[in-house]
């Protein structure tokens, strides 16, 4: 948990100007941290995330087990526990991070140990049933309070479970196929919406065999998993907050070397691609299953249009939607979002916080139960941010700020350490003056 507050004042801009590469994807590096946990062998992964949440899963993964070494080079070794995870003396503290907490109940329901998994207050108001009820009709024994951690899991002998998903979560599909890598029978999970498949490509990356159809993932229980070597592709999700702030100025040039350009993560590039930036992506190779390559993006010399975010596509875009709200003043036609009412229950409410944040920099804009209009052709002036510790909120309106007038100050501005502590010095990095 991050305890200091810490205000962060960001300048304008002129520019967006640099080469970068990120540290890993958060999403794949829980993943690869959890499943090692469980794994036989030793798992070395390179450019794992250097955010607070996935220091959390690996966390856990020492108090279940497995041994967690970091080494001198920045990489990290893990010896796992060859299908005996053990029980914890303490509860598993999953920090601000709700991927460890979901993904960790699935992964924990076949021992026969009894875990319980807590968060701090952010966490600890988000909804966790979406994950109890799948895992429990599985036969683990889970108890919430009103809904919320702390969760008790008593694991036990688990049956397969054919599953659909009432809200597009990964976390929660991931969740399913832990348990289900456990379970007597096939498992199988269904969508409606594809989200990131960073679950099913980690879990064959370990030697799991998952069959996949357009809308359905399966997995057959009773698979063991071997320890894997990787490097963890940099994270577009990081790379965001980059990629808006480079399309809003006409001469920018902005290279990423080596980003994770797995398909369900990268609806960002074919937006921006719409709203006239200009989007090159080289090098494409495959890792791990998981794509990774070199993107490199530059503005428009007119400025971006406009587009409306709905359907699957804002299920896709779930963890970039702030920051495009964010930039949306500055477009020409506005940004329009819907069905991300799934944006209310992430580290933050955050719809309230980007409308109540945009109107702070002097922007109109209005509020729906499940998304937002922010009208374009607006000119946004500094002001005091409140971040509600909420790290995209933080990281996208530090990225508003670099086209306003004036200076921004980001209150709560060290929550971007939850997934991204490099943040503001490669913003200043790459950000002329
Ligand atoms: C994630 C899934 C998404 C996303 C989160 C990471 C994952 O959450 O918002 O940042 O790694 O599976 P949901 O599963 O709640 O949609």
């Amino acid at each position: 948990m991050l305890e200091t507050k810490t205000e962060r004042i960001v300048t304008p801009a002129r520019n967006i100007i640099g080469t970068l590469r990120l540290p890993g994807d958060k999403s794949i590096s829980h993943r690869y941290a959890l499943l090692s946990a469980l794994a036989a062998g030793t798992t070395k992964l390179a450019n794992f995330s250097t955010g607070a949440d996935c220091a959390s899963s690996l966390g856990c993964a020492a108090a279940l087990g497995a041994t967690v070494t970091r080494r001198d080079d920045g990489g990290i070794e893990i010896v796992g526990t060859g299908g005996a995870l053990q029980p914890s003396g303490t509860p598993l503290d999953c920090g601000n991070s709700g991927s460890t907490m979901r993904m960790l109940t699935g992964l924990l329901a076949a021992t026969p140990h009894t875990y319980t998994l807590i968060g701090d207050a952010s966490l600890s108001r988000r909804p966790m049933e979406r994950v109890r009820k799948p895992i429990s009709q599985m036969g683990a024994e889970i108890t919430l309070t009103e809904g919320h951690a702390p969760v008790t899991i008593r694991g036990g002998k688990l049956t397969a479970l054919d599953y659909t998903t009432p809200v597009p979560s990964a976390q929660v599909k991931t969740a399913v196929l832990f348990a289900g890598l456990q379970a007597e029978g096939t498992t199988t999970v269904h969508e409606s919406v594809r989200t990131r498949d960073h679950g099913e490509l980690a879990l064959r990356a370990f030697g799991a065999h998952v069959d996949r159809s357009t809308d359905s993932v399966s997995i057959a229980g009773g698979q063991p998993l071997t320890a894997i070597e990787a490097v963890v592709p940099g994270d577009i999700s990081s790379a965001a907050f980059f990629l808006c702030a480079a399309a809003l100025f006409s001469g920018s040039n902005l290279v990423f070397d080596a980003l994770g350009l797995n398909p369900t993560r990268a609806t960002l590039l074919d937006v921006l691609t719409a709203l006239g930036a200009h989007i090159g992506v080289l090098n494409l190779e495959e890792k791990n299953g998981e794509l990774v390559g070199t993107v490199q993006v530059n503005a428009p010399s007119n400025g971006l249009t406009g587009t409306t975010i709905s359907g699957a596509l804002s299920a896709q875009l779930i963890d970039e939607l702030p920051v495009l709200a964010a930039i949306a003043p500055y477009t020409q036609n506005g940004i329009r979002i819907r069905d991300a009412k799934e944006l209310r229950v992430k580290e933050s409410d955050r719809i309230a916080l980007v409308a109540n944040n945009l109107r702070a920099m002097g922007a109109q804009v209005e509020e729906f139960e499940d998304g937002l209009d922010v009208p374009g052709g607006q000119q946004l002036h500094g002001a005091e941010i409140n971040s509600g510790g909420d790290h995209r909120i933080a990281m996208a309106f530090s990225v508003a700020a670099l086209k306003a007038t004036g200076d921004t100050v980001i209150q709560g501005a060290e929550s971007a350490a939850i997934s991204f502590p490099e943040f503001y010095e490669l913003l200043d990095q790459v950000a002329e003056r």
